[in-house]
């Protein structure tokens, strides 16, 4: 059988980390047919399309199911949407999942964290429902809450983000995640909120949590305040097992996680919807090291071993996370972010875990 795939290379070190990914994966014995179909900044300056995600892209996404993505650019503070978030309402995949994983090998201050975060991926203050300093719509909004909240007030130079939390989408997350605790044999799920500050739309979401962790006595249900739950994890990681959050929440506690394992190289990412995958790594497109060859693939094959384990190639994806072990281990071709003196490189880290996949771990 032959998995076809869209393919989309992105920006900065994007199309280093897909291609040594794509060989990578084409070694497991796998078969791949890849679209590739671009999108982001560069193919913005290269084709001179002002739109950075053409429909093409969705439609490719949309005929495949699967598609493995290299981090894209959004500049920070223009008018420029993000095409992450494009995509991830565009294609409703509504639920992020990025496991958190030591390995030996690689350098991080805790030896034992093994938690997956289950993170709501359209909601939120990501919906980009946000009303600008001085505009129309503003002054509509501070008569909305003069009218409704007699006792608060805009201030006058204020610019407003919306954070819509709704029921079925807390519901679906919760779920997601309680589902995900079974099929993977884990044993608790953690929910995270502000509900203490946020009663309504935070407390929407921790009601829902608590309803649907009824449903699945089966798995230990926690509740945690977002701010002790970055504490904790801090002080003891081993705890955590599941952890289910909103969009925001979501995507600051992972960059967090990501650094308990050993940095934003080595934190892989499923962003899962009904109908389409999309796996992609945490990180960005690090421009500080893009086209000197440098840069970690491993996030990204991380992330390709998750599109492994979803389509059923099990066993691949269990060879494959033995050939990377081997090579951290042995400490071969490592990037600098792993091994700051060893003068590694993307491609050698590919070629050493191709090498391993071929010779050391048993089909
Ligand atoms: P970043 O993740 O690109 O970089 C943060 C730090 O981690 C930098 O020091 C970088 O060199 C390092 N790093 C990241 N990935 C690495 C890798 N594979 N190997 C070695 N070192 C790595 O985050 P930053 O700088 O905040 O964002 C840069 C751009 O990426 C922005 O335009 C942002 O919007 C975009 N971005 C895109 C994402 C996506 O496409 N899913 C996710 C996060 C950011």
């Amino acid at each position: 059988m032959t998995y076809r795939v869209t393919l989309i290379p992105g920006d900065g070190i994007g199309p280093e980390i897909t291609a040594a990914t794509c060989r990578i994966l084409e070694a497991t014995g796998v078969k791949f047919e890849w679209e590739t179909v671009q999108a982001g900044i560069t193919y913005m300056e290269q084709s001179g399309d002002k739109e950075p995600l053409p429909d093409a892209v969705l439609d490719s996404i949309r005929k495949n199911g699967l598609a493995l993505k290299g981090p894209i650019g959004t500049p920070i503070g223009t008018g420029f949407r993000s095409v992450n978030v494009a995509l991830r309402q565009g294609l409703d995949l509504y639920a992020c999942v990025r496991p958190c994983k030591t390995y030996p090998g690689i350098m991080s201050r805790y030896s034992d964290v093994n938690l997956v975060i289950i993170r709501e991926n359209t909601e939120d203050l990501y919906a980009g429902i946000e009303f600008d300093k001085g505009s129309e719509a503003m002054v509509d909004l501070e008569a909305l809450v003069a009218k409704h909240l007699p006792n608060k007030k805009l201030p006058k130079d204020a610019a407003v983000s919306l954070k819509p939390i709704s029921e079925a989408g807390s519901r679906r997350i919760v779920e997601f995640a309680f589902k995900y605790a079974i099929d993977n044999k884990r044993r608790k799920v953690t929910a995270i909120h502000k509900a203490n500050i946020m009663k309504f739309s935070d407390g929407l979401f921790l009601r829902v949590a608590r309803e649907v962790a009824q449903q699945y006595p089966q798995v230990q249900f926690e509740e945690m305040i977002v701010d002790a739950a970055c504490m904790n994890l801090v002080i003891r990681p081993e705890s955590f097992d599941v952890m289910v959050l909103g969009n925001l929440y979501g995507d600051i506690v992972s960059d967090l996680c990501a650094g308990l394992v050993g940095g934003l190289g080595v934190a892989p990412g499923a962003n899962i919807g009904t109908h389409a995958t999309v796996f992609e790594a945490t990180h960005g497109t690090a421009p500080m090291i893009a086209g000197r060859g440098i840069a970690n693939p491993m996030a990204m094959l991380l992330s390709g071993r998750l599109m492994l384990k979803h389509i059923g190639e099990r066993d691949a994806a269990r060879r494959l996370e033995d050939a990377i072990r081997l090579v951290l281990r042995e400490g071969i071709g490592l990037t600098p972010d792993l091994n700051p003196s060893g003068g590694g490189s993307t491609e050698g880290f590919a070629d050493a875990v191709i090498e391993a996949l071929r010779t050391r771990v048993p089909v």
